[in-house]
């Protein structure tokens, strides 16, 4: 009995690679306060959604104007997320790979404040060429860049290869994100120091992060595999993730750059992302931890807590659960890891689009 509870408890608890070690009943304790929706020292819990985490920071919102780009906004939690900030007044940027699907998004933030700005434009995150033009139509606007949410993902069990002939999943929820800040960046410093307001970067990660074992990640097998498991690159691609988000947020500190960048865990969200899923969450677990999902408003409300919350000012290089701090891997706290892992990007990235060695 307890060996099927764990095993659905960690799919969806955040702390799950912790929970491996717990007894049953720290387990059960846990679970009663991630049920329950108990509040953190922020204030928020599990069950806060986006609107009431964004509406409670409206006060920092509504005295500035602040302008957003969020990935991966024409569904799940990317949409919410930008519902929830745009109606705070917020600037929201969405690119997106499928504009008639964002322009009925722009339609529905509308409907809720008229008087959002919502801009479109193209993207597909999977191929380097195409977020390069993005950035650089984008960078052309000569708007100011306060905050960006790098949200968009992609889940698939089919190994596919992108334009530029790299594993999908890698390429799309790494890679993409990837040169996307790195072109966005110098932007969002810029911004900071123009308006004394801290500009923050979001990645959206997950606590699958943890499934990965530090003998399955080289960065060559993640761009080329040759046995691919869909559960393992989506793993891959979330700690990539956060080891990005923790090189930078050292990069951004040296620099004195006023400009934070954090992970975040949504939760478990029955979204689009699982649409094509049979093997990994199955049905009948899905039935058992039906109670534990979150929905989509609840799911977007870490990335808005983080986007906009006075008690985050400052913070950086730090990942969160249920709008609250909490603990990555092992792994994903290793430095030098992280070190290796931008370097060895940044290379890839600058061979492919500037034909030059680093
Ligand atoms: N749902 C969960 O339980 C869960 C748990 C942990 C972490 N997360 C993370 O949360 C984020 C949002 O997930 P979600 O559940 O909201 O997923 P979703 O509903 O499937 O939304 C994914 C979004 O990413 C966009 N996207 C995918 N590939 C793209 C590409 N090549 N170029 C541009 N956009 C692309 C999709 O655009 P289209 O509309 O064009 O498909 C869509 O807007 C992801 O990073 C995911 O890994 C989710
Ligand atoms: C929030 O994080 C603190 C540590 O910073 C921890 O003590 C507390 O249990 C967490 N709250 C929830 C609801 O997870
Ligand atoms: C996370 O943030 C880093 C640093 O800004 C970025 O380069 C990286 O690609 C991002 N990853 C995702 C998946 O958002
Ligand atoms: C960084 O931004 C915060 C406001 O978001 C501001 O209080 C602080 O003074 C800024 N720091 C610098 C060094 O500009
Ligand atoms: C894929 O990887 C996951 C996580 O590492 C593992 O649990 C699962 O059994 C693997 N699936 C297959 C078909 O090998
Ligand atoms: C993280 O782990 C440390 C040590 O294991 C613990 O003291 C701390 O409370 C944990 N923080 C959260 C937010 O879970």
């Amino acid at each position: 009995m307890c060996s099927i509870y764990m095993l659905v408890v960690a799919i969806v608890l955040p702390c799950c690679f912790e929970i491996l070690s717990l007894n049953c009943g720290t387990l059960m304790k846990e679970t009663l306060r991630y049920l329950a929706g108990i509040v953190g020292p922020s204030g928020y819990g599990s069950k806060s959604t986006a609107e009431q985490v964004a509406h409670s920071c409206s006060y920092l919102v509504d005295s500035q104007r602040l302008t957003a780009i969020i990935t991966g906004a024409t569904s799940g939690i990317g949409a919410e997320t930008a519902r929830a900030v745009a109606k705070r007044g917020v600037r929201v940027v969405i690119p997106a790979r499928d504009i008639k699907k964002a322009a009925e998004l722009k339609e529905r933030i509308r409907k809720d404040n008229p008087n959002a700005e919502v801009i479109l434009c193209e993207i597909d995150l999977s191929s380097l060429a195409s977020v390069k033009r993005f950035c650089n139509e984008f960078l052309a606007l000569g708007l100011p860049l306060n905050i960006l949410i790098n949200n968009a993902g992609i889940f698939s069990q089919k190994l596919e290869f992108s334009e530029d002939k790299f594993e999908m999943t890698f390429a799309t929820n790494y890679l993409g994100h990837y040169l996307l800040t790195e072109m966005l960046i110098e932007k969002m410093i810029e911004t900071a120091e123009q308006t004394g307001i801290q500009g923050r970067i979001i990645n959206l990660s997950s606590v699958i992060h943890s499934w990965v074992g530090r003998d399955c990640f080289h960065f060559n097998q993640m761009l080329h595999p040759i046995n691919y498991n869909g559960t393992r690159a989506y793993a891959q691609s979330k700690l990539a993730t956060i080891l990005h988000a923790k090189e930078i947020a050292k990069q951004l500190k040296a620099k004195n750059a006023n400009v934070t960048i954090n992970a975040v865990h949504p939760g478990i969200v029955k979204t689009g992302i699982f649409r094509a899923h049979k093997g990994f969450i199955t049905d009948s677990i899905f039935f058992i931890a039906s109670k534990l999902l979150k929905s989509t408003s609840q799911g977007a409300s870490t990335s808005c807590y983080v986007a906009l919350s006075p008690q985050v000012e400052g913070m950086s290089g730090k990942y969160f659960v249920d709008c609250n701090e909490s603990n990555c891997s092992v792994l994903a706290n290793d430095e030098s890891e992280a070190r290796r892992l931008w370097r060895q990007t940044r290379a890839l990235i600058r061979r492919r689009l500037y034909q030059t060695p680093c």
